[in-house]
């Protein structure tokens, strides 16, 4: 079936896409454009054109996939300028979300009807793209400079009333959209084309590009597209619109083979790949979630609560200590307050979550959750305990969760008669804004409440990646290696804030010390006394756990790696910890030396990357791109540089190799000898992209 046909209706041509999922511009549906164009333009009855989408949303942009294959005819430019030529008015109508390409097929056409629930935005950056068909020369000249950087800086959408109110859109309906553009072909009619590219660009005080340059520095550090968008809009305040456009194609083209443009794009797809998991397809049932209980009322606990509620479930928090629990949901109503505060929860919305909120300290008010999500101190006795309480309260079919971060799931799950309703749920603090949910399957769940959990990430707004168990799981496994250079590198001599520094220009959101400081550094502190397998060194996380025995916990105690003044979470480098690592280091015989940035790259990278391998090595994770999702959402891990494993395939699988065996001599086989399928790739010239792809 062709991707796009005409259907005359009256004297209108209504020309509709249809080409599932989103509509996407593939090679098929922008031939298809010209033709379904050209045919309406000779139709001498033909009076205005209707462009609308079949299925749930308006065009969502370029067919991303085709970014990777040698471009091929039409291109979507000249489609745009055939849609913008034509002498008869063409109105878009548009639903659901139209995205990059999309848009600039819409802004386009001469006039633009929405449905009241559409979103239009150009989410190119999110890609590491600029709009390349016209988008950063034609939405300077609709919605003006300021606005039309705005959207492209963020790639956030807006929403059709927000468009009508820039002149994005003109018209605004709450009716049967094709009804809609019908009606308003009926208006335009007599009225004509109206062409985007015939009108002025409004000059602006250079302030206004100032502050966009300030936003990059700030928000968008080191990446190549915002500075080429910002080009680009400057670039329509000087060229006419055909010089503008030939600018724009030549900046987009740039962005397009840039090493952080192929970055995003496969975190794109990776996040889309990682709710696919082997055995579970969209027929496996899931359980019906409606009450959700949530046992332990810190800080975790509290921002699971309010993540809940905010998608609307109904919630209890228990919690057995009456002054934890008081405290646990004013923290609840702080964050939906917060959340109110920010423009993110409407004021009904939160009031409506309250409705449905409720604490309480007995374990018997549990019997009528659907699921519950245990969020008690990390401590295995304390965490069997809560599970058998809810084996002995919970109904059958009741899933039960435990949100450790690194605790072995199935040991929990023979706590109860049911390990197959048991499930890991490990949320990344907080709760409420982190994207990642890792979802731990043990050695019983069951694949439905495997496909529960999925469902659940879902309605929460998050990206689950299903894992095996395993200590520490996907992540904090992980977590372990990086971490564990950090520590021998502050031995070394590296101070914490250069380690920072250096890490942080590289492209993670936060250096490891930081962190550290963070999180607290009594947390690892507890989990690593509790750890029997840890190594025999005794400089394996000494700086840590040496502060943490001196109370030095990090922001909250006002020293940790760092030293914070009264009321601020700026890390300031403290003389005394250089001192403090300088005295350690000697007692146990590191001698001090000056570290290269290099090599504190990439032995924290490369610690990664060895446990990454052998993560998959081990069949705790099936897909080499989940590791990726893992680390890009759950731990900062720059996204334009894929993840670690896909950066790996980027610096090649070999060089990795190379260097990992160079630690290996250099630093002992303990921690660097290198996994056996960082050899096997290396050798074959193989990516870890390719697994489970
Ligand atoms: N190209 C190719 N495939 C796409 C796609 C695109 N632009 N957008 C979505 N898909 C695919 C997804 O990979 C997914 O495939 P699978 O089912 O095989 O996993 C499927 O469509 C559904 O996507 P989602 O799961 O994301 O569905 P959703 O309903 O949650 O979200 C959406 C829909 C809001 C459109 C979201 O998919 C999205 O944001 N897409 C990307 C939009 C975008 O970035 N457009 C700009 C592209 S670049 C461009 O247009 C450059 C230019 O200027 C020429």
């Amino acid at each position: 079936m062709d991707p796009v046909s005409l259907q005359r209706h009256g004297t209108v041509s209504v020309i509709t896409v249809d080409n599932p999922p989103v509509n996407a511009l593939s090679q098929s549906v922008r031939r298809g454009l010209i033709d379904c164009f050209d045919e309406a333009e000779l139709d001498a009855v033909t009076s205005a054109v209707v462009l609308i989408c079949a299925g749930r949303t308006f065009i969502a942009g370029a067919d991303i996939r085709e970014f990777d294959l040698p471009a091929r005819e039409p291109h979507l430019p000249d489609v745009v300028s055939r849609i913008e030529a034509t002498a008869k008015p063409v109105i878009a109508a548009i639903h659901g979300t139209a995205l990059g390409g999309g848009l600039e097929v819409a802004m386009a056409c001469h006039y633009r009807l929405a449905d009241r629930d559409a979103r239009l935005g150009l989410p190119e950056v999110k890609l590491g793209l600029l709009p390349g068909a016209t988008g950063t020369q034609r939405l300077p000249r609709l919605i003006g400079i300021e606005r039309a950087l705005d959207m492209m800086l963020s790639g956030e959408s807006v929403t059709a009333d927000a468009a009508l109110e820039t002149g994005l859109v003109d018209r605004v309906t709450g009716k049967d959209l094709l009804s809609g553009a019908l009606e308003y072909a009926e208006d335009v009619a007599a009225l004509g084309p109206r062409r985007v590219r015939d009108l002025v660009v409004e000059p602006v005080e250079g302030a206004v590009f100032d502050k966009a340059e300030t936003r990059i520095s700030q928000k968008a550090r080191g990446q190549f597209a915002p500075e080429r968008i910002l080009r680009a809009v400057e670039l329509a305040t000087r060229l006419d619109f055909d010089e503008g456009v030939a600018a724009e194609r030549q900046l987009f083209q740039e962005c397009k083979e840039s090493p952080q443009s192929q970055g995003l794009r496969h975190a794109f797809f990776a996040e889309r790949n990682a709710a696919k998991v082997p055995g579970l397809d969209r027929e496996t049932p899931a359980r019906k979630v409606e009450n959700i209980a949530v046992v332990g009322a810190g800080t975790m606990g509290a921002g699971i609560a309010c993540n809940c509620l905010a998608a609307g479930y109904a919630v209890r928090l228990m919690d057995k200590d009456e002054a934890a629990l008081a405290r646990g949901a004013e923290t609840v109503r702080k964050l939906l307050a917060g959340g109110v505060a920010r423009g993110k929860i409407a004021e009904r919305d939160r009031d409506a979550s309250l409705q449905r909120f409720h604490a309480g300290q007995d374990f018997r008010d549990l019997s009528e959750a659907d699921l519950v999500i245990e969020a008690v101190f990390e401590n295995m006795t304390i965490k069997k305990g809560v599970f058998a309480q809810l084996d002995k309260v919970c109904k059958a079919g009741a899933v039960l969760a435990t949100n450790t971060s690194t605790l072995d799931v199935d040991e929990i799950a023979r706590a109860t008669s049911r390990p197959e309703d048991v499930i890991g749920l490990h949320f990344f603090s907080p709760a409420h804004i982190m994207r990642l949910l890792e979802i731990v399957r043990g050695a019983g769940t069951s694949l439905d409440v495997v496909a529960t959990a999925l469902s659940l990430s879902r309605k929460l707004g998050k990206i689950g990646v299903v894992v095996g168990n395993c200590f520490g799981f996907v992540g904090n496994r992980m977590l372990y290696s990086y971490g564990r250079e950090n520590q021998l590198l502050l031995l070394e001599g590296a101070a914490p804030e250069y380690i920072d520094r250096v890490l942080t220009d590289w492209g993670m959101a936060m250096g490891p010390n930081a962190v550290g400081d963070l999180a607290g550094l009594d947390v690892g502190y507890r989990i690593r006394q509790e750890r029997k397998d840890l190594p025999d060194d005794p400089r394996f996380y000494r700086v840590a756990d040496m502060l943490a025995e001196l109370g030095r916990f990090g922001q909250k105690t006002g020293k940790g790696m760092y030293r914070y003044e009264e009321g601020s979470r700026e890390p300031l480098p403290d003389p005394e910890v250089q001192a403090l690592i300088r005295d350690e280091a000697k007692r146990l015989g590191v001698p001090e030396r000056k570290v290269g940035e290099k090599e504190i790259v990439e032995r924290c990278i490369y610690g990664l990357i060895t446990e990454g391998a052998r993560i998959l090595e081990d069949g705790i994770s099936h897909r080499a791109s989940d590791i990726d999702v893992v680390w890009i959402n759950g731990y900062g891990f720059p996204r334009y540089r894929g993840g670690p494993l896909y950066f790996a395939d980027t610096i090649g699988v070999a060089d990795v190799y190379r260097t990992v065996r160079e630690f290996e001599q250099r630093f002992g086989p303990e921690y660097w000898k290198p996994p056996e399928l960082l050899r096997k790739l290396a050798e074959e010239n193989g990516h870890f992209s390719d697994i489970g792809a």
